[in-house]
């Protein structure tokens, strides 16, 4: 069993919450988890003040944890606009890890990780050597791991929206379930969404879990999420004001895709 928490735009800078951030804090360390994945935006406006307190931050919770950037975590005001468009990822480099695409193996996990960013488009697009990378990483997976996509973008919205960004969304998901992935991890929307696609692929897309950036009428959320041998579980932690915690507000349960998609 594995058990997973997944938190996204944190969003340190203007409308930052701290009270939920040592909430959350005292969660993970209560908790103990197999692994912590931040799904992008540590930052408001990509400030180096904001990248050294998102630093602080990330060096508190337990290890292990694996991060990929968002867009906000680009610079993105008047001084900073040259190194937008020359260097965009120098910060998140220096403050938080030091490639923008990842993957990590965890006993019975493989998880890949790719920066979803673009310094001038809305987002949402891997470029041809990512999908290289992608397709390399998920191939050399052991059998029988839970393979584990992260994106900041979003690849579903649940029909009721289209937020920013991800342009051929099917596209990526039948490419995705070709190579097997079992569990796609983003945030972006700052909404909460669990849901199963047709090709059987979980998407856990977690809410802000610290900023007061909320949408949509929902409020702060991060996601718990627990894979066993054949089960895949998603609980949505809510904040709860009046018990000033986070609690339980949904779960689901699915049953794991186990059969070889690899074409
Ligand atoms: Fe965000
Ligand atoms: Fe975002």
């Amino acid at each position: 069993m594995t058990t997973i928490y997944h938190l996204s735009d944190l969003h340190f800078g203007p409308k930052f919450n701290s009270h939920l951030s040592e909430l959350i804090l005292q969660d993970i360390r209560d908790a103990k988890p197999d692994l912590t994945i931040l799904s992008g935006d540590f930052t408001m406006r990509g400030r180096v003040s904001e990248y050294q307190e998102a630093r602080a931050y990330i060096q508190k919770l337990p290890k292990p944890i694996f991060t990929i950037p968002g867009n906000h975590d680009q610079p993105l005001y008047a001084r900073a606009i040259p190194e937008r468009l020359t260097n965009p990822w120098r910060r998140y480099k220096e403050f938080i890890h030091e490639t923008v695409d990842a993957s990590l193996h965890l006993a019975d996990i493989f998880v890949v990780g790719v920066n979803s960013n673009n310094r001038i488009f809305p987002g949402g697009i891997w470029n041809l050597a990512q999908r290289k990378f992608i397709e390399q990483e998920f191939l050399r997976a052991p059998k029988n791991v839970c393979k584990i996509f992260v994106t900041h973008h979003h690849l579903e919205w649940n029909g009721k929206y289209r937020p920013f960004g991800t342009w051929f969304p099917t596209q990526q998901l039948n490419w995705l379930s070709r190579l097997g992935v079992e569990l796609i991890l983003n945030g972006h929307t700052h909404v909460p969404l669990t849901l199963q696609t047709p090709h059987g692929i979980v998407i856990a897309q977690a809410g802000t879990s610290m900023s007061s950036r909320v949408r949509h009428g929902h409020g702060n959320a991060y996601n718990r999420i627990v894979i066993g041998a054949d089960s895949l579980l998603v609980q949505v932690m809510g904040y709860d004001a009046s018990a000033d915690r986070f609690v339980q507000q949904s779960e689901k349960e699915f049953s794991r895709q186990r059969a070889e998609k690899i074409a």
